[in-house]
């Protein structure tokens, strides 16, 4: 059966073609684009080890929710921790499955909230019975992936001070920083990503409506990138909205780089296999970057825009590329570095950070205008990194000081979530910290 089969009204038909409305699709050996397309709207199946929406293609569009608990003392704060891991843990699970329907009351559920033994006061008896609402009806999974992570100061609220582990030490006052505490922090958070706004959409409101009275939300982040269906080439590094490939110079999932990056290996045991999630909303100063010729725009970043080569490589027609490796030695007739000595993949490239990457999985946002009229948009930068303590932090201190890109940029929010590793079979996100 095809992948994706029940979106749209595709449906395997006579043959070896799909037909999706009215159109016959041809087969898959000859429409490799096509299978890539219906690849991304396949049900998104855990690995076991890690939590989905890490490592895997991004989806076009993101639902972020950041939560506080409600709970004022510790003891039922943790009590209350334990009962949303649980809740999102069958509930993520049971949506990324592909339940399409109505397994949570239409209208909303009562307030009060679950327990780990089931009900709190008014509470709500609900335990893992998570489906779409009608919102999404007739949709499929469209890949989605639900990830959860746990920020220090909900780890405080639950009195587990004690375990808060050294990598989700908050990440201290940057300079150039401009953050509106409304927008950033927070008690937990979900990452919902899908090919489809309506299904992550629906996924999200379902997941808090899970943990309704426990947690009551504290920012939403909703962002995009191009879909599946639009682009020429599924599988290509996408463009953010200043235009640049953005994406290239990172881990390659799978590889021993990006194991190293990204996945915890010490500190304690609920978190091995985890990672740590930095968020941080950065603005685009737009009407000053479009300003800015193509050449301009390529030395601050120190690639081309067009194809994405780093400014040593050699043109396009000898052979260079987005993949030629960047020579940051290199230097041209008037013997000024290739790549300026602000360029934003010179400050940020591991290299001259000890070696440590990060694993940059961000979205374009696009919240409307300002007072001034001006776009409120740019990247909601996420980065997934085994310690922001050695890599996250000390790069954007490197590139706070002298980047290139801080003309054009404005980091406006920021926070920080630890990322436990997939559940144990039949148990629950985060399950051996509070036990
Ligand atoms: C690379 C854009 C913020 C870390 C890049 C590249 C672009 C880019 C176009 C080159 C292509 C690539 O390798 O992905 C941006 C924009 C930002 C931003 C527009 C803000 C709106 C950040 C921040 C950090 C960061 C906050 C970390 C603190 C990196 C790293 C690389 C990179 C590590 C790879 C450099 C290399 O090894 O070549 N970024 N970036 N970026 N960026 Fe950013």
């Amino acid at each position: 059966m095809l992948a994706g089969a029940g979106l749209f009204g595709l449906g395997a038909g006579a043959g070896t073609g799909v037909t999706v409305g009215t159109q016959r699709l041809v087969p898959e050996r000859a429409d490799p684009v096509g299978a890539v397309r219906r690849a991304v709207l396949a049900p998104v199946a855990g690995d076991g080890v890690h939590q989905p929406g890490i490592a895997a293609r991004a989806p076009a569009h993101l639902v972020f929710t950041a939560y506080d608990l409600t709970a004022t003392d510790p003891v039922a704060a943790r009590a209350a921790l334990g009962a949303v891991l649980r809740a999102w843990t069958d509930g993520g699970q049971t949506l990324m499955r592909g339940a399409s329907q109505g397994g949570l009351p239409q209208g909303g559920l009562p307030q009060g909230g679950v327990s780990q033994g089931g009900v709190v006061g008014s509470g709500v008896v609900r335990s893992g019975a998570a489906g779409m609402g009608r919102e999404a009806a007739g949709l499929g999974p469209a890949g989605l992936t639900v990830t959860v992570g746990i920020g220090a100061a909900g780890l405080r609220r639950a009195g587990l001070d004690a375990r808060i582990p050294g990598p989700l030490a908050d990440i201290p006052a940057l300079p150039g920083d401009r953050l509106e505490a409304a927008r950033g922090g927070g008690d937990l958070a979900v990452q919902v990503c899908a090919e489809d706004p309506m299904v992550a959409f629906a996924a999200a409101r379902q997941l808090g409506r899970l943990a309704a009275g426990l947690v009551r939300p504290r920012w939403v982040q909703r962002g995009f990138q191009r879909t599946a269906a639009a682009a020429a080439d599924p599988t290509a590094t996408p463009r953010n909205l200043m235009g640049q490939l953005d994406g290239t110079n990172n881990p390659r999932p799978g590889s021993a780089q990006f194991d190293l990056a990204v996945w915890a290996a010490g500190g304690p045991a609920w978190m091995r296999g985890g990672t740590y999630l930095v968020c941080r909303r950065i603005r685009m100063l737009l009407e000053s970057w479009e300003r800015l010729t193509e050449d301009a725009r390529g030395e601050v970043v120190g690639r081309r825009i067009d194809d994405g080569a780093p400014l040593s490589a050699p043109p396009a027609a000898a052979g260079g590329g987005e993949d030629t490796a960047s020579d940051f030695a290199a230097r041209g007739p008037d013997g000024r570095p290739l790549i300026a000595d602000n360029a934003h993949i010179r400050l940020s490239n591991p290299q001259f950070h000890g070696g440590v990457a990060m694993f940059r999985r961000g979205y374009s946002y696009d919240d409307g205008l300002d007072a001034a009229g001006e776009p409120d948009a740019g990247l909601f930068f996420l980065a997934f990194q085994a310690d922001p303590r050695t890599s996250f932090v000390p790069v954007q201190r490197t590139l706070a000081a002298s980047d290139a890109l801080n003309t054009f940029i404005r980091h406006t929010a920021s926070a920080l979530f630890a990322v436990p590793p997939a559940p144990p079979a039949g148990g629950y996100l985060g399950q051996s910290l509070l036990e």
